[in-house]
Parts: structure tokens; C-alpha cells; sequence
């Protein structure tokens, strides 16, 4: 039995910067407005045209982690891909990655956590390394939220809010079982998948043949839509406990708490997570302000530019915690 560790990191956002007042001049909207709401001041947008996926900015992250790592590509054994925004509706990222890399016949799998994304698939590599089959995990997290969402007034309250970019991190074995990943807690709720969705294309519900057959000019299912105060309520609750959970699973308390990263959903979620633990401005890691919400790839691009900024050092009790569409939601408890 071992423990994981992660032992690379890396990320990439697109150049092209989207300020506020970029997008009130194509949107009713204002920069007070979002950034009273949102704590968004800009986000980055790949620019339509210019080449950028989802997989071309995941590998771009990637190279920096294996990098970081100072492994070889051919020592990774797995690499594990979280994407709400996939280039194809199937086969997902993850075997672009393998091409690129030029990792002969390594597995590949594809993650569908949403916003969780990043904490689900750190919790399936944690699994993979645990039991001694895989040595090194390469897991990125990446997306192209841009070319999806609403841009007209009609679809501000989400598209104010979504960014592109990507993270990536490498996971290895740690043969001292007090240090690494000491837990993952993943959970979900159906129940509520539709409160934050992109209902269209689906398999078994409207598939693009339909869309086009009806040509309803009201059909927007193929844009994301977000019951936004519905899922801050969940959002706040479900933080809470999986921190919590965490916490008590290690015997840790609040204080012990080094750095929290939590999913950039909102300023105003991770705000009041910091009040309700009562965690310093120094214990909590936010870059919302400068990305907006860029869902799977968020925790991977603010762990790489925690740890780039030296707020991430060895011994330090580092808590990844996430919520997102599903609904689903987790954390990683990790002793750096
Ligand atoms: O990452 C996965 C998890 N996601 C989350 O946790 C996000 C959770 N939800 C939220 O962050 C917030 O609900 C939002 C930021 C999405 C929305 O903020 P809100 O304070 O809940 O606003 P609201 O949706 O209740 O809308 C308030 C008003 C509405 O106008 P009326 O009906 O009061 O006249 C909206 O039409 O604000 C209006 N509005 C906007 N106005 C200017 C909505 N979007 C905008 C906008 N600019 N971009």
C-alpha cells in the first residue's frame, strides 16, 4: 500500500484577456455588476479561430507538469483527463494527450465531474497509485468554456461568469503513508442535475438531428444554464462538509489548515467558506479575479500558481475542495 503525492504541476490560459467592460459592450451588463456578484474582474477567452481546445490547452499544462515533475512522458503510466467541454462528443481528451505525448498504448480515461472534475480524478489516480498498479498519473484538468456559452444578454448570468484554461499535475507513489494524499472524499445528488446543465446534444434526450428539425429560435438547451442562487445555496453547504469531512477523517483541525484551494466558482462562495471555518486571507488561495470560473481546470491552475508563488511548501497541509454540476462535490486533504 502506498500513498500518492503530487510531485508536478503546471497550467496555461489562453493570451486573450475579457475584461467586464468587454463584455458590457456586448451584453447588458457592468463591471460593478459582476464584480459586486462574482468577484470577477476578467477572464481569459481562447479567440475563436485561433487553434485552442480544451485538448491544446490540457497539453500544454501537461508539458509543464511532466516538466515540473522532471520525469520522462514515457514514465507516465495513466493519464486521467476532467472536461466538461470536450473537442469531440466522444472519444473524450484524455487519448489526444496519449497521441501527442507520443506515450505508447497508455491508458487514457476521461472524467465527467464538472466543476469536481479535478478532485474526482485526483481521487481515481490516488486509487490507482494506493494499490501499486500505476507508478506516475499525469491528471489535467482543461477547458474551452468560450465557445459554448450565450453570449447575448439573454445568457449574462453564466457567461459573465466561465473562463478557458487548463491545469495539470503528476502524481507518484509516497512510501511514507503520514505524507501525500492522505484522503479523497468525492460525492453526488442527481436529484439536482438539471439546476446546472448543458441539456443538449444528448444521446437519449435531444440529439442534434432534433435541434435542427425543430429549429426553434427559443432553444437555447445547448447553451449552459444555471439556477444561480439554487446551486449557491448547495454550493455553500456542500463545501462546508466535505471540508469538514476531510478534516475529522485526518484528525485535523481548521488551524491546522495551511492552504485551502477550493474550486473558483464564485469570490463570494469561497468568501464566506473562509468565515464560516474562520481562515485567515493567508490560508485561502483565490484567482477568480483574474480567470472568472473555469470549472475542471480551476483548482489545478491555482494549486500550480500557489505553489509557483511559493505558498505551497513541504509539510504544509494543503485542502482541495470542489463543487460543481451534478450535483457533484469533494475534497483532497494533502500533507505537501
Ligand atoms: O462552478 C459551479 C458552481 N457554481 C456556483 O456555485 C455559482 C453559484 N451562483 C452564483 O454564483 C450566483 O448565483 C450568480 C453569480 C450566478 C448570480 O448572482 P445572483 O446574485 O444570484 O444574481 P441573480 O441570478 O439572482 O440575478 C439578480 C439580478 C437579476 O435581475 P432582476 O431579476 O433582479 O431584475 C438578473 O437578471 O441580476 C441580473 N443579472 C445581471 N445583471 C447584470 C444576472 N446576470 C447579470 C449580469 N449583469 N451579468
Amino acid at each position: 500500500m502506498y500513498n500518492s503525492k503530487i510531485i508536478g504541476l503546471g497550467h496555461y490560459v489562453p493570451e486573450n484577456v475579457v475584461t467586464n467592460d468587454d463584455l458590457s459592450k456586448i451584453m447588458d451588463t457592468t463591471d460593478e455588476w459582476i464584480q459586486e456578484r462574482t468577484g470577477i474582474q476578467e477572464r481569459r477567452w481562447a479567440k475563436p479561430g485561433d487553434g485552442q481546445s480544451t485538448f491544446t490547452m490540457g497539453l500544454e499544462a501537461a508539458k509543464k507538469a511532466i516538466s515540473n515533475a522532471g520525469i520522462e512522458k514515457e514514465d507516465i503510466d495513466l493519464i486521467v483527463f476532467a472536461t466538461l467541454s470536450p473537442d469531440y462528443y466522444f472519444p473524450g481528451p484524455g487519448v489526444q494527450i496519449q497521441e501527442a505525448l507520443e506515450i505508447d498504448t497508455v491508458a487514457a480515461l476521461d472524467i465527467r465531474a464538472q466543476c469536481s472534475g479535478f478532485v474526482y480524478s485526483i481521487s481515481v489516480a490516488d486509487q490507482f497509485i494506493k494499490t501499486g498498479m500505476y507508478k506516475h498519473i499525469l491528471v489535467i484538468g482543461s477547458e474551452l468554456q468560450s465557445h459554448g456559452i450565450d453570449k447575448s444578454t439573454r445568457g449574462r448570468s453564466i457567461s459573465v461568469i466561465f473562463g478557458d484554461g487548463a491545469g495539470a499535475a503528476v502524481l507518484t507513489r509516497e512510501e511514507d503513508l503520514t505524507k501525500g494524499i492522505l484522503s479523497t472524499h468525492i460525492h453526488s445528488e442527481g436529484k439536482h442535475a438539471l439546476e446546472l446543465a448543458t441539456e443538449a446534444p444528448g444521446m437519449g434526450t435531444r440529439w442534434v438531428t432534433d435541434i435542427i428539425k425543430e429549429n426553434d429560435p427559443n432553444d437555447f438547451s445547448y447553451h449552459p444554464y444555471m439556477n444561480g442562487q439554487f446551486v449557491f445555496k448547495h454550493a455553500i453547504k456542500r463545501f462546508s462538509e466535505v471540508i469538514s469531512e476531510g478534516l475529522q477523517k485526518n484528525n485535523l483541525e481548521v488551524s491546522d489548515i495551511d492552504m485551502l484551494i477550493p474550486h473558483q466558482a464564485n469570490l463570494r462562495i469561497s468568501q464566506f467558506i473562509q468565515k464560516r471555518f474562520g481562515l485567515s486571507d493567508d490560508q485561502v488561495y483565490n484567482n477568480i479575479q483574474k480567470y472568472g470560473n473555469t470549472t475542471a481546470a480551476s483548482i489545478p491552475i491555482a494549486l500550480s500558481e500557489a505553489h509557483e508563488q511559493g505558498k505551497v511548501n513541504e509539510g504544509d497541509t494543503v485542502v482541495l475542495a470542489a463543487f460543481g454540476s451534478g450535483f457533484t462535490w469533494g475534497s483532497v486533504i494533502i500533507k505537501w
